[in-house]
Order: C-alpha cells, then structure tokens, then sequence
C-alpha cells in the first residue's frame, strides 16, 4: 500500500484502513448529500444520467448548458497535483479562493503541504483542505489517492495534473540524455497525468461531470525547455488531452494550460542557465510568466462548460499559433 498521510485544515487525521473500490461505490450513491448541488451543479431541467438533449429553444441556460451539467466550484472537490510546488500551490489558492474544497497532492514536503492545507482552509470561502502524499508515476499510489478523496468528500469535480519533472540536458548532447532519464521524464510528465485522468475518469463519468486541467509547457510546442524528453513529454501530454477530451466527453472536459518560463520554482532552479536565459529572452512581453496568470487559467477551464481538448498557451509572448 501507498503511504499515504493525510490532514485536514493543516492537522493529522487517523489514518483509516482503505478499501477497493470507494471511488466507484461513491460515484453509485447519488442520494448522498455530497454528490449533490455542488461542483457539477444540475441544471433543473436536466436529470444525471439523462442523454436527451433539451430543445434548442427556451431560456439561455438551456441552450446554454445543452445536455450537460455545469459546473460550480463553491465546495467543488478539486485534486491537484504537485500541490506543493510554484506553480501548484498558487492553483490551490485559486480554486479555494473559489470556495472549493482542495487535496494538496505531494511527493515528498510534507511540512510544506500541511502548512499549505491550512492556509487554504483559512481563507475566506474556503471549507476544508486535505494533504495526501502520493506518487503519480505509479499506479496503484494514484487509485489509492483518488479513494482517499474520494473517501473524504465523497465526489471528485476537477482534477488537475501540475506535477512533473525536469533536469536541465543541453538539446545537442544526446549522450547526456540517457535511456533511463528519458524514461523518468515520459513517466512523470506523460505517464503521470494518464494514470491520474485513468483512475478519475469512471468517477467523473457517474458523477456525470467533471474536468481535468493537464500542465503542459510551451516547450511541448516549440522545442525549447529543460531537455528534449521534457519537450517531448509536453508534446506528448497536449496529444493526451485531445485525446482524452475525446475519450470521456460528454460528461468530462479536459483541457491543457501550457506556460512559459516562471520564476521562483524548483523546476526552474533545475533548468541549465543558458535555457533560463533563452526563456527570458524569447518573450516579447520581455518578462517571465505570471503564476497566478496561469492559476487563473486554469480555474477559467476548469469552470468552462464548452471548452473541451484545447492547449492554452501563456508564455508572455514566445510562441504564436
Ligand atoms: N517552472 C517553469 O518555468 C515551467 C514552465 C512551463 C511549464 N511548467 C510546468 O508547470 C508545472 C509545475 O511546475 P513547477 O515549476 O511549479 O514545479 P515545482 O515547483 O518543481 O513543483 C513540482 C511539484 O511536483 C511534485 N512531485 C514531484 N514528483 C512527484 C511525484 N512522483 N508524484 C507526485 N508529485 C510529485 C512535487 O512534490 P514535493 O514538493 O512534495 O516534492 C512538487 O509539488 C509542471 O507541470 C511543469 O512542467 C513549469
């Protein structure tokens, strides 16, 4: 079994012993208070497991929301991973700004992931905070993660894939980027997010609605970046959301949010300083990139009940399509 540690509003909880399968016994119960009016809030006219689309007349939200249920995220249930770092953290503090109810998924600060729980659970709006240790790049940790929550709360509405891994390789130096490091590469940053939006997904599509946000980078674009396997594996994880934004419509949209270079981050400390020079200097805003622009970002899909396989670029200008 994973390790797993927990807390709510920053303190330890006991740990309980975790059965298979809650995720899906959760997602069965739609009489439980938690899977109700909140998250992926139901139109009145639509009942959850109805495919019949509403008429094309009537109010704008019918037409609007056209067969699916939108979403809300006052108390919506949102797991992001990499909960802990730069960017991530800053993700947590915009989805709890929200009102929603945030799992800090970590790797291995867990004084830093306790500390953020109980900041989001202070904040105005704000209801509960979890802190869960897990390990993305690896099957099983992530089905227990996704029961854990699911345990606590009841329902997943939004999961975002923010964690992954670099190493600064210079581009020309192929014999430096060795199998085994391409394979840790591909494994965080593509394999991860699958796993994660693979273990989510029969959840989300009971519940009748969910989102996922992918993390990609502009590298994933335009060759640039830390290593070629990490722009690669950014490559990799736009083609994932396209496709997953096929596989689990109607009821999940999924869509990537895509940065430049941003300061103040592990990842970024990991970068060669020629490759942190090239990222600056590409930009035309002529600056790095906002975190909180790119949170921002990613509660506005998060929140979209249209938008479903698209690569949102914020990159302060350096890659144009
Ligand atoms: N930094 C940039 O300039 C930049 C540019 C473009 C795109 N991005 C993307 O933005 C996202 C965030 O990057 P960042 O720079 O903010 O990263 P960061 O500060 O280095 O944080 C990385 C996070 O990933 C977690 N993590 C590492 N390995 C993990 C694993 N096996 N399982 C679960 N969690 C794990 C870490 O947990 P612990 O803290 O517990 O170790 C940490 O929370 C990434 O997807 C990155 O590719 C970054």
């Amino acid at each position: 079994m994973a390790s797993i540690d927990e807390c709510v509003n920053g303190f330890p909880l006991p740990m309980s012993k975790l059965g298979g399968g809650i995720a899906e016994r959760a997602a069965e119960d739609f009489t439980s208070p938690l899977t109700k009016d909140v998250g992926c809030h139901l139109e009145r006219i639509l009942r959850l497991g109805d495919k019949t689309p509403p008429p094309l007349s009537g109010s704008d939200s019918v037409v609007r929301y056209h067969g699916n249920p939108r979403m809300q995220l006052a108390d919506a249930v949102v797991m992001v991973t990499g909960g802990t770092g730069g960017l991530g953290s800053r993700i947590c503090h915009a989805f709890a700004s929200q009102g929603a109810r945030v799992a800090v998924v970590y790797h291995s600060r867990t004084d830093v992931a306790r500390d953020l729980a109980h900041e989001l659970a202070k904040k105005a709006g704000a209801s509960d905070s979890l802190a869960i240790q897990s390990d993305v790049t690896r099957a099983e940790q992530v089905a227990e993660l996704v029961d854990r929550v699911v345990q606590h709360w009841g329902r997943i509405d939004v999961l975002v894939n923010n964690a992954a891994f670099n190493q600064g390789v210079p581009f020309q130096n192929l014999d430096a980027l060795t199998p085994e490091l391409w394979q840790t590469i591909m494994s965080f940053n593509a394999t991860g997010p699958f796993l994660t939006a693979r273990a989510v997904a029969p959840l989300m599509r009971r519940q009748g609605c969910g989102r996922i946000v992918n993390i990609g980078s502009v590298s994933g674009y335009k060759p640039g970046g830390s290593s070629i396997a990490y722009a690669v594996s950014k490559a990799a994880l736009a083609h994932l959301t396209r496709c997953l934004a096929l596989a689990l419509a109607p009821e999940v949209l999924v869509n990537c949010v895509a940065p430049g270079l941003m300061e103040g981050t592990v990842m970024t400390e990991r970068m060669l300083p020629e490759q942190r020079e090239r990222g600056r200097a590409e930009a035309v805003l002529n600056r790095t990139v906002d975190k909180d622009d790119v949170a921002d970002q990613v509660v506005t899909l998060a929140r979209s009940d249209s938008t479903t396989g698209q690569n949102v670029i914020i990159d302060a200008g350096r890659f144009f399509h």
